[in-house]
């Protein structure tokens, strides 16, 4: 398997809204980010991604941008850019940006132009279609409710946008929007950025011609993935992007890609297609969803063999072909230890045992802000208490079909975005050390018990335990490019894997829930001897023949022969 500092890296992603505020305005912002990179060093994190810094209208938080060369005022300046990327750089920290090229902001001067008439040069740098018997061009529908579609006066047509109606797709059939968008991402990679994670690639092609999706129930609007979803046109252009743009720099990139399963995963990161480095699969984000991901709304538990499936899949299939890009949570999920861990009683066994989960399977592990201090959802009581925009639309949408508020706010508290999205807990004080202003979404109520100042004073906090199993990953190559191999499939309490790399080998075990259940050493294993390398709890006996696990329990082992 070839070896690159991107599958070695651990990547940290930073929301800049909710990480530091440096000015007191309640936005966080590039100094706020610059004042926490030692914090960041210390943890052992190779990369940083942020999310989207350019200048924008904030429709969807940074994701709809006006101008792809300009910092978001609220965030600082360009100055504060490149000192940021500086001072990263100096401490041996690579920053990887937000690509967001599916869409611009409806303020962006192109769109401004392409919307003023149907012969400006720029018409065409947007998708516009007349309507149609009375209606939008097509049936689909947009992430954010509603129609894909929104109708503009001046000229009498239709625009279409996946996401808010701020957010107007570009038109990637545009040989001139292709030029323009190369020309910005070499201007970023010659500031010295060191990659890119590209937004909602997987839709800039749509299927030829527009179709209305099928609509056997009847609904207002479908969502017509496989219309605009990792069509083949895709990778032409990442190959393209890549021929003309990216194979000059060593940078790493990864693509969000909703849809696919790992086999077609291969399309964008198999090591031959000069595509990308990696991709954000969405299958066990959807483990909790009724309809397996259109209603991501419609709640449902999620069951630990599913689990074990989707992320053995990945595993095996990507295993020396491409790379995988791992990650529990992320700013438009909810937090890991409410999802996936227990959040009460447990939750700093939960948390650690899912870092330890996170950290040890092929891939590069993302841990996203305030995962490393076992952040939880905050279960606001009033939907006035959320801003994020999806989660808005949703509640509208869900009142006005007559769903019961009860049964809206339960989704909200367990899929809205906005659970990742509540400032960083650095401290006890006034707004958890994040702003001395008003924040401009509220902090979580548990900021006292839960932010960085305890978890660094205490040296079996969550946070602690992260350092550890990075350096871990860092200390055995096994960890980072180890053949993993599933035991104990249908076991429904314990995860159980192994990960073999030349003469190393590894056991991981984890117990995922509060039961206590026994584990036995699988024949395959028994004539090896085992050194524990890490754990959650305190082990008393190292031997692990029958180990009866307790709650959220993991650990790590190091197998040896027994000579
Ligand atoms: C995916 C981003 O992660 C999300 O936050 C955003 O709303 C959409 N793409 C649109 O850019």
């Amino acid at each position: 398997m070839k070896k690159k500092w991107w599958k070695e890296s651990v990547v940290y992603q930073i929301y800049p809204l909710s990480f530091k505020d440096s000015n007191g305005d309640g936005i966080g912002d590039l100094q706020g980010i610059i004042s926490k990179l030692d914090y960041l060093k210390d943890l052992g994190i190779d990369v940083i991604w942020i999310c989207p810094i350019y200048q924008s209208p904030n429709h969807d938080n940074g994701y709809d941008i006006s101008d792809y060369r300009a910092i978001m005022k609220q965030f600082g300046t360009m100055e504060d850019f490149d000192e940021l990327l500086a001072q990263a750089h100096e401490r041996g920290l690579k920053i990887i940006m937000d690509l967001v090229i599916n869409h611009t902001s409806d303020e962006h001067p192109w769109f401004i132009e392409s919307r003023s008439s149907l012969d400006n040069p720029k018409r065409d740098y947007y998708i516009w279609r007349k309507g149609k018997n009375g209606g939008p061009p097509n049936n689909w529908e947009s992430y954010f409710s509603g129609s894909v579609w929104e109708y503009d006066e001046t000229t009498e047509e239709y625009y279409l946008h996946l996401y808010t109606k701020n957010q107007p797709d570009l038109n990637w059939e545009n040989e001139n929007v292709i030029r323009d968008v190369e020309e910005m991402v070499r201007w970023w990679l010659d500031k010295g950025v060191d990659g890119f994670r590209m937004d909602a690639i997987a839709h800039i092609v749509k299927a030829e011609n527009l179709p209305d999706a099928p609509n056997p129930n009847n609904l207002p609007y479908v969502r017509a993935y496989s219309l605009f979803s990792n069509l083949e046109k895709v990778h032409t252009l990442l190959r393209d992007l890549n021929d003309k743009v990216l194979y000059k720099y060593d940078i790493m990139t990864v693509g969000e890609t909703s849809g696919l399963g790992p086999e077609q995963a291969l399309n964008y990161i198999g090591n031959e297609r000069h595509e990308l480095n990696m991709v954000f699969q969405f299958e066990h984000m959807l483990l909790d969803s009724a309809t397996g991901g259109t209603g991501k709304w419609e709640l449902t538990p999620w069951n630990l063999l599913d689990l074990k499936n989707i992320m053995s899949k990945w595993q095996t299939v990507l295993h020396e072909k491409g790379w995988n890009a791992n990650y529990l949570c992320n700013h438009d999920q909810p937090r890991s230890v409410s999802r996936f861990g227990n959040d009460g009683k447990y939750r700093k066994e939960s948390a650690k045992m899912l870092a330890t989960f996170l950290l040890t399977l092929e891939g590069t592990p993302y841990i996203y802000q305030g995962e490393e201090i076992g952040m939880t959802n905050p279960q606001f009581q009033s939907i006035h208490e959320y801003r994020d925009i999806e989660t808005l639309n949703y509640y509208q949408q869900a009142v006005e079909s007559g769903t019961p508020i009860d049964t809206i706010m339960e989704a909200i508290w367990k899929k809205s975005r906005d659970n990742s999205r509540t400032p960083m807990q650095w401290d006890d004080s006034h707004a958890a050390g994040f702003t001395t202003g008003t924040p401009w979404i509220k902090v979580n109520a548990n900021y006292q018990e839960v932010n960085v100042q305890e978890a660094l004073k205490d040296e079996n906090s969550i946070y602690h335990y992260y350092r550890k199993l990075i350096d871990l990953r860092k200390k055995h190559e096994g960890l980072v490019y180890g053949e993993y191999k599933l035991l104990l499939p249908l076991d429904p309490d314990l995860y159980v894997y192994t990960r073999k790399y030349e003469e190393e080998e590894f056991l991981i075990i984890m117990n995922f829930f509060d039961r206590t259940p026994v584990f036995r050493l699988p024949e395959e294993l028994s004539s090896l001897s085992a050194e524990l390398l890490l754990s959650n709890y305190h082990v008393e006996k190292e031997d692990l023949h029958e180990i009866t696990f307790r709650a959220y329990e993991a650990r790590v082992y190091k197998l040896k022969s027994r000579e």
